[in-house]
């Protein structure tokens, strides 16, 4: 009953806004202004699908690209930061002619590595098994796609075997399990899993990542510039994608109801979209936990599997400013702390409450800024992390410092934290490759999937990064996912001719 609209032009007086079938222009709506959402707008508009509308629950485009002001039109970021990697990255190949980037120049090999009772472990035995760890996960990829269980049982056997090869037998044993937990925090923090036995070794060893360069930034302007190149407006007002016009704000989407031809969208506001396509892209975390009552039938079965077995996984972010650094400026000698708890002061932070502090994986430079640490967190403490005050961050990050480095230190000032798996717009920040996907069987295919009717017309697509079947979690992902679907609804049309 519904449908009966079919046939009126354009009642966008009232708010809604209908199919126009006499001029066969079809009409799509995005669900989502991130990456994914505005790539998919800008391969359709350049296609002259122009009867489109951009729906965004926040109050601002960009999704996880998010670049906040620090100071006088300098950003930092707190979502997507790096571009990783150069060869098959197409944000990379877009923008590289036409962007200096800049780069954090940062290996993880060149961590300090500082003990939580203030004593210094030696530097050389703790980078040693941490290029063992990295070496393993770079270069045992067949072995690694062979074997059934976690990325987390992989390391430990592989990192065992080789620490008991002859030319290791001189490295310290006492302090091997705290650097575990060390390189374990960093997986943690560079997936988002709560711990790597989550993560699937096969999948893992399946993906490989872009060649090239894997902290390449977008400097002062931030990462959310990448915008100027997907609607083009980097290369000049002829070539302008005016994107922004079709983008409305504040409109959270509750409910997609579709059929066989069309699909009705409400948002949380009462308004009615009607539409011959909807692009959903908001992310899996969303999905997660709406899409009961999001979609409208249920999705299939097949989806819904995909949906809760695939990973969404969270990470943490905070930078502080600190008047004078007390690290070395220079880069060859340093780019990071990286810290290693003892049993004691473990302990004695669990007694006061100061547990989210496990979760950070380190305090890095900040490519341009010199007087930046960032933050990075990963594993189970996310939620903690995000709830706990500003006044407490800071109490408890001065405590840590002082314990590891041994000295007191001068009260660094927050700048920006980061709270993505409390914002309901996301719950979460990327997708991973876990154990549960390999068992079930699932992954970015059956996310990407696009219901279609028995004419084989596309009516519901979903993309964004967890969709891309060579790129999941990344922001280069994202892009080609949006104009993945951007394409399967130009061909459709094409086709038809
Ligand atoms: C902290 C963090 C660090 C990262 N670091 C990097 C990095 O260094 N390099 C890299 O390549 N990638 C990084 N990423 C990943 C990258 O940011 C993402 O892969 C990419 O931005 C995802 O784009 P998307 O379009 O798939 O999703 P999103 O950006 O999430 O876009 C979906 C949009 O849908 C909106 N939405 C949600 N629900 C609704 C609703 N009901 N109605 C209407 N709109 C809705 C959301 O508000 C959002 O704007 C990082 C991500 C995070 C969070
Ligand atoms: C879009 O429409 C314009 C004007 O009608 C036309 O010149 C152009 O070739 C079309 N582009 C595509 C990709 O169809
Ligand atoms: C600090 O901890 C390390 C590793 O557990 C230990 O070897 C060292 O003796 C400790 N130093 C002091 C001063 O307690
Ligand atoms: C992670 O592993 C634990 C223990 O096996 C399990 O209980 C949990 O459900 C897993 N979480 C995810 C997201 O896979």
């Amino acid at each position: 009953m519904y449908f009966m609209f079919y046939n009126l032009i354009f009642l966008i007086n009232i708010g809604y806004y209908l199919i126009d079938a006499e001029k066969m222009e079809p009409s799509i709506v995005i669900i989502g202004a991130g990456l994914s959402g505005f790539s998919a707008a800008a391969r359709l508009i350049e296609n002259n699908f122009t009867n489109l509308i951009v729906l965004e629950a926040e109050d601002r485009i960009g999704g996880r690209v998010h670049s906040v002001k620090y100071f006088e039109g300098n950003f930092i970021d707190n979502g997507a930061q790096w571009i990783h990697g150069e060869k098959d990255n197409i944000i990379y190949q877009i923008a590289h002619k036409y962007f200096d980037f800049g780069s954090t120049a940062f290996d993880q090999v060149d961590q300090t590595f500082l003990l939580s009772n203030g004593s210094k472990p030696d530097q050389n035995t703790c980078r040693k098994v941490l290029e063992i760890a990295y070496k393993i996960l770079e270069d045992d990829d067949d072995e690694m796609e062979d074997y059934e269980g976690s990325l987390g049982s992989f390391m430990l056997k592989k990192i065992y075997e080789k620490l008991n090869e002859p030319q290791y037998k001189k490295i310290n044993r006492q302090l091997i399990p705290v650097i575990l937990n060390s390189i374990e925090s960093d997986i943690n923090g560079y997936y988002g899993s709560k711990s790597w036995f989550n993560i699937s070794a096969k999948l893992d060893a399946k993906y490989d990542e872009a060649k090239g360069n894997q902290h390449l930034t977008w400097k002062k302007k931030g990462f959310i510039t990448v915008f100027d190149f997907i609607t083009k407006k980097a290369f000049g007002k002829s070539n302008y994608l005016d994107i922004q016009n079709k983008v409305q704000l504040n409109k959270k989407v509750v409910n997609i109801k579709y059929d066989s031809n069309e699909v009705m969208i409400t948002t949380s506001d009462g308004t009615k979209y009607f539409a011959n396509h909807v692009i959903f892209t908001a992310s899996l975390g969303v999905l997660k936990k709406y899409h009961r009552s999001l979609f409208n039938p249920n999705l299939p079965q097949y989806k819904i599997t995909a949906i809760e077995k695939n990973a969404f996984g969270a990470v943490g972010k905070f930078f502080i400013e600190f008047e004078k650094p007390f690290w070395s400026l220079d880069r060859d000698s340093f780019v990071a702390y990286s810290f290693l708890w003892n049993e004691a002061e473990k302990k004695e932070a669990i007694r006061d409450n100061r547990e989210w502090l496990f979760s950070i994986s380190g305090f890095f430079i900040v490519d341009q800024y010199p007087n930046l640490l960032e933050a990075f967190l990963g594993g189970e403490k996310i939620d903690e992390f995000e709830k706990i005050s500003n006044e407490k961050l800071i109490d408890d990050c001065v405590w840590m410092f002082e314990k590891f480095l041994g000295n007191s230190i001068a009260k660094p000032k927050l700048i920006q934290r980061t709270k993505w798996l409390n914002n309901e717009n996301f719950l979460g920040t990327y997708s991973y490759v876990s154990v549960d996907a390999y068992k079930f069987n699932v992954g970015p295919k059956d996310l990407a999937k696009t219901l279609k009717n028995s004419d084989d017309k596309p009516i519901v697509l979903f993309a964004g990064e967890a969709t891309d079947l060579k790129f999941p979690s990344y922001a280069h992902g994202a892009v080609t996912s949006g104009y993945r679907a951007a394409h399967e609804i130009i061909d459709y049309y094409i086709e038809d001719d």
